[in-house]
């Protein structure tokens, strides 16, 4: 006789969740994620689902990769936890081995690894300030990088991060960036106009509100990715590097979501040859396991004191295990002619789009694209790129029509944006399937109006 209990039913295990799980998360769908295999998730009520998230920018080879899931294995019957501050293991270190080539300069020669993408946020403002011996933190309107409370000081991409837990950490600053919407500009503005418009703007907050003596980096991610998938233009960032160079403050990259070929590149920086003084990784690293990492010049982590940085779970050696097969497998597998393939194939499937009035703006690099609706409201009354014509919410509606018929995909920034971050070894036809899925969305969402 069966000793195994009967399993839950899916009704009653959502039912269990909702009940239990807290409210302070939200989710795309009530329903048991059970199984990933590849660009498909399974859910317990038995829908197979196209996996246009990637849980947000984090299985970039699919779900459950196999050499991945079985380096993972295999070290789970070696080594589980090999606390850093006890003493170095191997993972860690091939780890490191493996990256130091993937650099976008060679100057970033020391590794700190962590958990998550907000812990690489914390640690790298610790590591600005104590190096530079000075406070302030500049980041940039828009941007995301974290839920913690250094994290979500430098997040400006929606107040609902911070909306309630207010004070958050002291000594922050928002310089613009060069997203045109921001400026109510029209989506073809030059983005040497601005890039100048920025650039002045920084040069003026300087000057006004934190001086360069008491600034100690400024934060930027290279792709604005919960604000809305905005590339940096490469004279945006060369520009911050030169006045980060005049000023003695520290150049922080955070590649947390555009790392790891997916922006084309192995990281988005490379795009302007921008040498980062911090880089910051996390998602795409393990392909799923939890593991961030803090890169910089040794002349800088030189200068910290043993016992400053660490932490209970950094760099487990599972995740390290698995971060090691995923860097493998990038190479192995020509991940990045994928990347640039699939990129070119996913612009023309969304090229027909641009003639629709309600379509703004088709934007990004690699596979980290987006389209941008117009809206009845823009932002606000005083929005001037608000469009009466259009009907309401799109993107939210967009990104359900695509669930009722098989896919995940999600929205992103307090504008109207769907963001399309597949896998990076999605095969032709699933990516067709996902763009059709998409494009026929728009267009039944449209028509209801
Ligand atoms: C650019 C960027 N930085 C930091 C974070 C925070 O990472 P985590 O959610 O792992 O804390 C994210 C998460 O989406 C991100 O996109």
């Amino acid at each position: 006789m069966s000793t195994t209990p009967p399993r839950a039913s899916h009704a009653s295990l959502v039912d269990f969740g909702r009940r239990h799980v807290t409210k302070g998360i939200g989710r795309q769908v009530e329903a048991v994620i059970e199984k990933g295999e590849g660009s498909y998730l399974t859910l317990g009520d038995g829908r197979k689902m196209l996996d246009f998230t990637c849980g947000i920018a984090v299985t970039n080879l699919g779900h459950c990769h196999p050499k991945v899931s079985a380096a993972a294995a295999e070290q789970c019957l070696k080594l589980v936890h090999g606390q850093c501050s006890i003493g170095f293991h191997e993972p860690y270190l091939q780890l490191i081995e493996r990256l130091l080539p993937m650099m976008p300069h060679p100057s970033l020669d020391s590794f700190y690894f962590i958990s998550s993408g907000s812990e690489a946020v914390e640690a790298a403002i610790k590591i600005a300030r104590g190096v530079t011996g000075k406070q302030n933190i500049i980041t940039m309107q828009g941007a995301y990088h974290g839920r913690t409370y250094g994290a979500m000081a430098v997040t400006k991409s929606k107040t609902g991060y911070s909306e309630s837990f207010h004070p958050l950490m002291p000594g922050v600053f928002t310089a613009p960036f060069p997203f045109w919407h921001h400026f109510s500009l029209p989506p073809n503005t030059p983005t040497s106009e601005l890039t100048s418009l920025c650039l002045n703007q920084l040069e003026l907050l300087l000057q006004q509100q934190t001086a360069p003596k008491d600034t100690a980096a400024i934060i930027i991610e290279p792709v604005i990715g919960e604000g809305g998938y905005v590339p940096a233009p490469p004279e945006f960032l060369q520009g911050l590097r030169e006045i980060c160079d005049r000023e003695n403050i520290l150049l922080i990259i955070d590649e947390v979501q555009s790392g790891f070929l997916r922006t084309g590149k192995n990281f988005a920086v490379e795009y302007s040859g921008v040498k980062p003084d911090i880089m910051l990784v996390a998602k795409g690293l393990a392909n799923g396991f939890p593991l961030s990492g803090v890169i910089t010049r040794s002349e800088l982590s030189d200068k910290l004191k043993p016992g400053s940085m660490g932490g209970t779970y950094a760099g487990n050696a599972v995740a390290c295990a698995a971060a090691v097969a995923t860097a493998d497998a990038f190479k192995e597998e020509n991940i990045l002619e994928n990347v640039n393939a699939r990129s070119k194939e996913l612009f023309a499937h969304l090229e027909p789009l641009r003639s629709t009035p309600a379509v703004l703006d088709i934007r990004g690099q690699g596979l980290m694209v987006a389209v941008e609706f117009a809206s009845p409201t823009g932002t606000s009354p005083h929005d001037p790129l608000r469009n009466p014509n259009v009907p309401a919410k799109l993107s939210t509606r967009i990104a359900k029509r695509c669930q009722e018929k098989g896919m995940f995909i999600l929205t992103t920034s307090a504008y109207e944006v769907v963001r399309f971050i597949p896998a990076l070894n999605i095969t032709a036809e699933d990516l067709k399937k996902g763009c059709d899925i998409f494009v026929e969305s728009v267009e039944e969402i449209v028509k209801e109006g």
